[in-house]
Parts: structure tokens; C-alpha cells; sequence
């Protein structure tokens, strides 16, 4: 579905991704995993459009992408629910929802009763103000919003972060529900060991190139990825 094949993506002089390869196939949950730094928001910024690659390749359902406009990468079915969830704190519930629509305004109707099945919450909250839920409730309303865009590939950068333990769990549920119903999920996450037991591949980043690939499995089992990223 995605095959993203030696990626260079600099900011002046800092090169934040060395040829960086990886590929996501139709209903996987891939996670990149890599610490503060390695490159993670970079990548998925930049498979999004948001920044223009200096060199490689980046192809979406067999069609080359890297020099599209965000908008038309959007439509194409890509979307990214960005570090820090972005959604916006003084508009209402349905309000953010509906911004996320904006591209595929046809189905609007049709994909928020979806949303809204899918997190009964966001229904029960529609009319508040984005900046009175939780935690949890806006990385909920964030990938919600994502979704009003009818992706085929969700992209989601740290979900877990600043979430308690507990709502974690929630979060990382969410996105396997999100799989069983079709999408393909291509994630990053410093929590690895959470990602790692909800994702079927991985991919360690380490200061702008893959170091590591694998099954979940192979990569929870690795030494290095054991002492690096699960403090074992
Ligand atoms: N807007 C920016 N301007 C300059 N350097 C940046 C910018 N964003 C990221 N970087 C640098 O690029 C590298 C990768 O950053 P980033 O992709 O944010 O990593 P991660 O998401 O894994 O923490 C880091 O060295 C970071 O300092
Ligand atoms: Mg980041």
C-alpha cells in the first residue's frame, strides 16, 4: 500500500532522514518506534507531503507521491493525526469533526454517524468545547477527525504520549478496532512495548535510518531492542 524507498529529508543542515525504506501492506498496524529525535514526526510528515523530500521515493497505492500537495495526498487516502493531537481547543466536539471533513464533504453525514458509533463519547460530547475533555478524549477526537476524511492509511504520531497507563491501553484498542474494520495503520511510538503488542511489523529508527525490522514478535524479542526500548 505504502512504499516509502531511501528517503532524505533535511532541515537546513540537520539531515533528519537518511535513506529511509520502509513499506506498509494493506491491513497492517506498523509501528516506528525510535526514540526523541530519530526522525519519526519527520517521516510521517513527509510521506504525508508536508515536507518535500531532498532525495527517494514515496508511493501510495502504486503511484508516486512525494512531490503531491497535502490536500491531494488527503484525498488520495492518506491522513495523520499529528504529535500533540492538534485539535482545536475552542471549537466544539462536532466543530473539529466536521473540519476533518472538509475534503470529502459528500459522505460527511455518512462518516460521522460512523465516528460517532465507533466513539459513542465523542457523540455524548459533541456540543463541549475540545479544551473540557480529557486527555485521552482528544487523542479520541483527533483520530476521529482523521477519520472523517474516509482514509485508506491513518498515520498516528505518538498517541500514547502524556496519556496515563490506563488510557493508553484504551487508545492502543481503538486503533486495533480501527484495523479488524479495514485500515491500515502506520504508527510511531516511544512506548514501545504497548505498540509493539498491538502492531504486526516494526521499524526502529535511530538518528534518521532504520536500524532494525521485523515481526512484533522478533523485534519484543531482540536484545538490543529489549535494552534500548523496553527497559529490559
Ligand atoms: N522544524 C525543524 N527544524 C529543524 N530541525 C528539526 C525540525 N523538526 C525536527 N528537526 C530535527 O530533525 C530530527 C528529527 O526530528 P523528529 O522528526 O521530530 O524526531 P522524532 O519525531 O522521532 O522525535 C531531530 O534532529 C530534530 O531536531
Ligand atoms: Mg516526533
Amino acid at each position: 500500500m505504502l512504499r516509502v524507498a531511501d528517503l532524505s529529508v533535511s532541515y537546513g543542515h540537520i539531515n533528519a532522514l537518511k535513506k529511509v525504506s520502509i513499506e506498509v501492506f494493506p491491513q497492517e498496524i506498523v509501528v516506528l518506534i525510535g526514540a526523541n529525535g530519530a526522525g519519526k514526526t519527520t517521516l510521517l510528515s513527509s510521506i504525508l507531503g508536508m515536507k518535500t523530500p531532498d532525495s527517494g521515493e514515496v508511493v501510495f497505492e502504486g503511484k508516486r507521491i512525494d512531490k503531491q500537495a497535502v490536500e491531494k495526498n488527503v484525498r488520495e487516502g492518506l491522513c495523520l493525526v499529528p504529535e500533540g493531537r492538534g485539535v482545536f481547543a475552542s471549537m466544539t466536539v462536532l466543530d473539529n469533526l466536521l473540519l476533518g471533513a472538509h475534503h470529502n464533504l459528500a459522505n460527511k453525514d455518512r462518516n460521522l454517524s460512523r465516528v460517532y458509533e465507533w466513539f459513542p463519547i465523542l457523540k455524548k460530547r459533541k456540543d463541549q468545547i475540545a479544551k473540557t475533555l480529557s486527555g485521552g478524549e482528544r487523542q479520541m477526537l483527533a483520530i476521529a477527525r482523521a477519520l472523517m476524511s474516509a482514509p485508506k492509511l491513518i498515520m498516528v504520531d505518538e498517541p500514547s504520549i502524556g496519556l496515563a497507563p490506563i488510557i493508553v491501553n484504551e487508545i492502543f484498542e481503538i486503533l486495533l478496532m480501527l484495523n479488524k474494520e479495514g485500515y491500515t495503520v502506520l504508527l510511531s511510538e516511544q512506548n514501545a512495548y504497548k505498540a509493539l503488542k498491538c502492531a504486526h511489523r516494526g521499524y526502529v529508527l535511530e538518528t534518521g535510518t532504520v536500524s532494525l525490522t521485523g515481526t512484533a514478535d522478533q523485534l519484543l524479542s531482540d536484545p538490543g531492542v529489549r535494552a534500548a526500548y523496553l527497559g529490559a
